[in-house]
């Protein structure tokens, strides 16, 4: 008997007759119904993979007709303002003679390759047309879709004033109810988990500030309130913006629930002129049936397959000198530093804020990127070249995007900051914010970084950003005066851009004040980001266990730093401190001139320890097995990409006596498969493992206990064995 070959079945279906479109991931799919007659695009299914014969038949989800009704609000795949919609809309424009509504008629549908459809729009009279484009991203489960907005007029038409632009709107199932889960936190607190109940109405979740934010991060899971972390239906959308942006869940008294993304905020005007276009952000969204923990674990995968540049390089060991010398920073401490961290085995050394001109604090220097003549006299080579000699990589702290008043910068070009002619320009951390949206500003911060990367062998750049907009307009008269809160990160995106393309053996590390500007779209173009100015090793659990809603392990930067916590006061033990920053990318941001001999040993075997386990942690699957809060033990599981070596990081915070901790149940393993704790040499079934759970290690009394579990299959079929 010959195998049947089955054709692959493309991501993309169109049939043609009826209008319906069906996307298919992994192990999702996604229909619409393109309606000519109605010219509107509407949505079907989102959810568990239907055949397309299926597809073309499903009915459209219409409101009762009345006179009160907007009939298809909550399904339109991109609703506008205009006609008998009263619904959240997705575009809203103001053209030159004041008048707004749309009347969308559908000009065509394309298909784009297998992956790639695009349903192209255009108003009935008006000179505007508006592309939505779907991409299936291969190998996963993630939808990809951003929209492109046409002025499609001449001079005589004007200007069209875009109010409202978002990327996508998102239907979701009926269901009778729902629950939005997202973070929410500030500067040293981010990635405060929360899922609630979605009232009927507009749940808004964004940042007004210019940047991504501390205080939420632009994606949202939804699920209808019995998911857990292995089960259950999710949706997640997110957005790939770094500027300001807004995520609107919005649920009907009628029945119907989506979520909007795109970026800007209210009031925030886009001017598209004739002949112009504007592409939004792209939005990311996925559905699984495998619980919250299944979603993260396909976002994980696709910003590995898809995002990030370099996902198959493992992320060096670092120091970074901050909390060890602060401002305070010369040539001698810091080479006395790295020769300490070359010692431990540290990969990467980071020379953070201080050492260029006028640097002595927070008051002055920022803007002008020479070294600092007193701290640095013969520059900041000898150190590069100190530091390389020793074996590591040589990484340079900058924030471009900033200036201080006090700066030759700012005396030269005041006007390249965010201000209003008659306003007062706030300072916040005595700093002021230049407008990346401007070419001569953007064309400069690129030049002295090229210049400084070449001239110092820089290897590593600490992107930083410490503030958030205030003032952002620019002077006169515009109408789209405050477009910079979308248009400076854009900015940023191109420098980094150019800067990579310039130098390809640059890596980034991109940071605002710890995690105020982590998004997908920064994790196109850094390979790492500081996730937190807060490096308490208890705090850090909730703060990374928000983070890994998302975000991989292998981007997510973690120093151990000393002992009592400089921001906290807590005092935590060197394997607590470790296991809590090696379930990322581990860092060490210690004064490490002040650690005993004793210390400083007990480092070095843990970053070994960390080296050998690193490729599982960064670049493995991971399971968060006990969520911190919810007992007294936190546990997170990775497992690698063969099955075959897995690693269990558990931390206790405080004993509760008499408490009992039950068996671990891991994740994932194969249940036939011998598994072996290389540290005890006791080997299990993978089934027992998961079924009955793995006992817990002995965890040392007291505060802060940790442990960290090494497991490699064993029964001969493993590569390992
Ligand atoms: C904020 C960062 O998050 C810190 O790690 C450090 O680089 C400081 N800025 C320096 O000013």
């Amino acid at each position: 008997m010959t195998a049947k070959h089955t054709p692959p079945v493309p991501s993309v279906q169109v049939d043609e007759a009826g209008g319906t479109v069906l996307l298919r991931t992994t192990r999702s799919a996604y229909a619409l119904r393109v309606d000519r007659a109605a010219g509107c695009v509407l949505h079907l299914h989102w959810g568990a993979d239907l055949p397309q014969e299926d597809a073309v038949r499903l009915p459209v989800w219409s409101e009762h007709d009345n006179s009160f009704a907007g009939r298809w609000d909550g399904v339109e795949e991109y609703p506008v303002d205009g006609g008998a919609r009263f619904g959240v809309p997705a575009l809203e424009v103001r053209f030159a003679d004041g008048s707004g509504p749309l009347e969308p008629t559908v000009r065509d549908v394309i298909v784009e390759g297998d992956d790639h459809a695009v349903v192209r729009l255009h108003d009935r009279t008006r000179p505007l047309a508006w592309d939505l484009h779907y991409r299936v991203a291969a190998g996963g489960d993630v939808l990809e879709r951003w929209t492109e907005i046409h002025h499609t007029g001449t001079a005589d038409d004007g200007d069209v004033l875009l109010l409202r632009y978002a990327s996508a709107h998102w239907p979701l199932p009926q269901r009778p109810s729902w629950r939005i889960g997202s973070v929410h936190g500030g500067w040293s607190r981010e990635g405060r988990l929360d899922r609630s109940g979605l009232p009927v109405g507009e749940t808004v979740l964004g940042s007004r500030r210019g940047h991504t934010g501390h205080h939420a991060n632009p994606w949202a899971t939804l699920d209808t309130g019995g998911a857990g972390e292995e089960h259950g239906e999710v949706w997640t959308v997110a957005l790939a913006a770094s500027g300001s942006w807004r995520l609107t869940a919005q649920r009907t008294a009628a029945g119907r629930t989506g979520v909007m993304a795109g970026e800007g905020h209210e009031g925030i005007e886009l001017r598209l002129a004739p002949g112009g276009t504007q592409r939004t952000a792209v939005s990311l969204a996925l559905y699984t049936d495998r619980g919250f923990g299944g979603a993260s674990r396909a976002f994980h995968h696709h910003l590995r397959a898809h995002v990030l540049p370099h996902p198959e390089e493992l992320r060096p060991v670092l120091y970074n000198s901050w909390e060890a010398t602060s401002f305070a920073v010369t040539e001698e401490n810091q080479i006395a530093l790295a020769k300490r961290a070359s010692a431990l085995g540290v990969e990467l050394f980071v020379l953070d804020d201080g050492w260029f001109r006028g640097r002595d604090d927070d008051r002055a220097g920022l803007g002008d990127w020479a070294p600092h003549p007193r701290r640095f006299p013969r520059g900041l080579r000898p150190l590069a070249d100190e530091v390389h000699r020793l074996g590591m990589a040589f990484g340079l702290w900058v924030e471009p995007e900033m200036v201080n008043a006090d700066s030759d910068l700012y005396r030269r070009h005041p006007d390249w900051v965010l201000h209003l002619p008659d306003r007062t320009a706030t300072e916040l951390r005595n700093q002021l914010v230049l407008d990346f949206s401007r070419p001569e500003v953007t064309d400069w911060a690129l030049a002295w970084l090229s210049q400084v990367v070449a001239d110092n062998a820089v290897d590593f750049l600490k992107w930083d950003f410490n503030r958030s907009f205030s003032e952002a307009g620019v002077p006169g008269p515009g109408p789209d005066a405050r477009r910079v809160h979308v248009d400076h990160a854009r900015g940023v995106h191109q420098v980094l851009d150019r800067l990579r393309a310039q130098f390809p053996h640059l890596r980034i590390e991109a940071c605002a004040g710890g995690g105020g500007r982590v998004d997908p779209a920064v994790l196109a173009r850094a390979d790492q980001v500081w996730t937190s100015d807060n490096t308490d090793a208890v705090d850090r659990l909730a703060i990374q266990h928000g983070f890994s809603q998302l975000y991989p392990a292998g981007v997510m930067s973690a120093w151990v730093t000393d002992s009592p916590n400089p921001l906290t006061g807590r005092a935590v033990p060197i394997p607590f401190r470790f296991h809590s920053a090696m379930a990322g990318v581990l860092g060490i941001g210690g004064d490490l001139t002040r650690w005993t001999e004793a210390e400083l040993a007990e480092a070095g075997r843990l970053v070994q320890l960390y080296k050998d386990i690193r490729p599982v942690v960064q670049q493995g699957i991971q399971f968060r097995l006990l969520d911190p809060g919810e007992g007294p033990l936190t546990s997170v599981q990775y497992l690698d990409a063969s099955g075959e070596r897995a690693v269990v990081l558990i931390w206790r915070t405080s004993p509760a006596f008499g408490t009992p901790h039950p068996p671990l149940r891991l994740r994932g393993l194969a249940p036939e498969a011998r598994y072996r704790d290389e540290a005890t040499g006791r080997e299990w079934a993978g089934a027992t493992l998961t079924g009955f759970g793995m006992p817990l290690p002995e965890l040392p009394r007291g505060d802060c206990a940790s442990a960290l579990v090494r497991l490699r299959r064993v029964d001969g079929r493993g590569r390992n064995t």
